[in-house]
């Protein structure tokens, strides 16, 4: 009775090994270890099964002889061990001299006498990934069927905690390729003077924990901003957390912002953990925040002034530590004299406000964009060392980019799928062919056709320009939303 309870101790440790013990090797080790001393084993090993070479081999062992293990390995079928592993069933040998499956030549090779054996496969999603045997129980006594089935538990532990590391070290791995991929991604590019300065100025106030607003058109690089700041910031250690208010329904942006506990509205389902707490000791970045109700920007208030709020649905309070950065491309003033912005909120906001230039005010920086994106796209595609021809860079470096750097990204990377893999073309950039579009007119057309289809094409251009934004595309030709509705019904332009 003594002994199993001291067991069930030991096994409860070793499943919060299990949990904190991110060094395998290490985890394995203690895991034998323990189960040597309940077993009270003169010897054991822990092996691993390579489906490759159909071989086991040696991970961890104990007892005297334990350094001279890894020389060895042992082939599926081959031995006690080999036989375990490939039946998926546990052995108990008291005598192994009299047992033909006993393969002796790593004990005498070693200089280890073997009495008795016990073996225990460790499966994962009912594969064998490996086994574990203890040798010789001490005093001279012989396993029992009751070690058998402690041996059993201590397997499945072992079992879980080599799948456990063996998923964190992938997660790790993908983790660090991503990392590398985002570093060239996320780089800031630009020489001008406008950049070189917005980024100065994001630096400064990086390691600080004032609530930055980031102003800008679309696609000038300010959720790019934001994280550069994030980087520069003590809070770089934890991912920055995003909330593209646009993005997400209103209906939604509470449940989104501040988590919901279990069962609190209809369909609330589990407790969920809303981004304000994701973010806290970190930086949570409110992207397009113009685009949040006057009720919400309310909410979110309070929070950046409290530092506390509370789950939908629940009581406790939540006190959290948030940096903020804020982003929109609305002209925010007058958002404010409109009454769609609280003043409040702003004022809390744009404690240091960075405006991020348009492309077509900083054309120096469009060869050195045009370069580093053909670099980036060229690997993804595998084609190498891409050129841009300088009739296609006059033509990128003469274009106004409305949709800046979004859009000439995007150009970019259609120019490299479609061109001919060692140059780009001006007719592979899309504004180069959509001014061709709009040359189309033939002869033989009425003034109105000619009209017409100048209208149709130039909606088009613009649509695509907006990423079929009609409120924007709209308001860049200076015309009603409602007035480009009925033109794009009329043309019959498809969405
Ligand atoms: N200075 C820059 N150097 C390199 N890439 C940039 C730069 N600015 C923006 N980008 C890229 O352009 C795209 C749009 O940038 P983003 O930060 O999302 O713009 P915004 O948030 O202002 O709409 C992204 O793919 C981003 O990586
Ligand atoms: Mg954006």
């Amino acid at each position: 009775m003594h002994e199993k309870s001291t067991a069930i101790g030991q096994l409860k440790d070793i499943s919060t090994w299990v949990s904190s013990v991110n060094d395998l090797n290490r985890l394995l080790e203690l895991i034998l270890a323990t189960g040597t001393r309940i077993m009270r084993a003169q010897a054991s090993s822990l092996l691993l099964l390579d489906r490759k070479t159909q071989k086991l081999y040696f991970k961890v062992s104990t007892g005297t002889q334990k350094d001279k293990m890894k020389n060895f390995e042992i082939n599926v079928g081959q031995g006690i061990v080999g036989h375990v592993a490939e039946t998926g069933e546990p052995l108990l040998i008291e005598d192994v001299t009299q047992d033909q499956r006993w393969y002796s030549k790593i004990s005498d090779e070693i200089g280890f006498k073997t009495r008795s054996i016990l073996c225990v496969p460790m499966k994962a999603h009912n594969q064998v990934i490996g086994a574990i045997e203890f040798i010789n129980k001490a005093e001279a006594e012989s396993f029992q069927k009751s070690d058998l089935e402690l041996l059993n538990v201590f397997a499945d532990v072992a079992a879980l905690a080599i799948v456990n590391a063996k998923k964190f070290q992938a997660a790790e791995r993908e983790n660090k390729g991503l990392k590398q991929a985002l570093g060239m991604s996320h780089q800031i590019i630009g020489q001008s003077r406008e950049i070189q300065e917005v980024t100065a100025d994001a630096l400064k106030v990086a390691d600080s924990r004032a609530s930055t607003l980031i102003l800008g058109e679309s696609g000038t690089g300010k959720e790019l901003l934001a994280r550069l700041i994030h980087q520069g910031s003590a809070r770089k250690e934890r991912y920055m957390v995003t909330l593209n208010c646009a993005a997400v329904p209103e209906t939604l942006l509470e449940d989104e912002l501040f988590g919901h506990e279990k069962g609190s509205f209809t369909g609330a389902g589990d407790q969920k953990i809303g981004k304000l707490e994701l973010a806290d000791q970190s930086t949570l970045f409110l992207d397009e925040i113009a685009e949040m109700s006057p009720s919400m920007q309310a909410k979110v208030l309070r929070v950046l002034q409290d530092g506390i709020f509370y789950r939908v649905g629940g009581n406790t309070p939540i006190s959290v530590d948030i940096r903020v950065i804020a982003a929109t491309n609305r002209n925010i003033t007058e958002e404010i004299t409109c009454g769609n912005f609280r003043e409040d909120l702003y004022y809390r906001l744009n404690v240091v406000e960075l405006h991020m230039p348009p492309l077509r005010n900083r054309k120096k920086d469009i060869p050195l964009l045009a370069r580093h994106f053909v670099e980036l796209f060229e690997k993804e595609k595998g084609h190498y060392h891409i050129e841009i021809s300088p009739a296609a860079m006059k033509t990128m470096v003469n274009y106004d980019w409305p949709g800046n750097i979004r859009e000439l990204r995007n150009a970019i990377e259609r120019a490299v799928v479609m061109g001919n893999g060692k140059q780009i073309m001006p007719e592979d950039l899309p504004m180069q062919s959509m001014q061709a579009k709009l040359n189309t007119v033939e002869f033989g057309f009425s003034m109105q056709d000619a009209v017409d289809d100048f209208k149709k094409r130039f909606i088009l251009m613009n649509l695509e320009h907006t990423g079929g934004n009609q409120s924007k595309a709209a308001s860049i030709m200076g015309i009603q939303r409602t007035y480009l509705s009925r033109l794009i019904a009329k043309y019959g332009i498809k969405k």
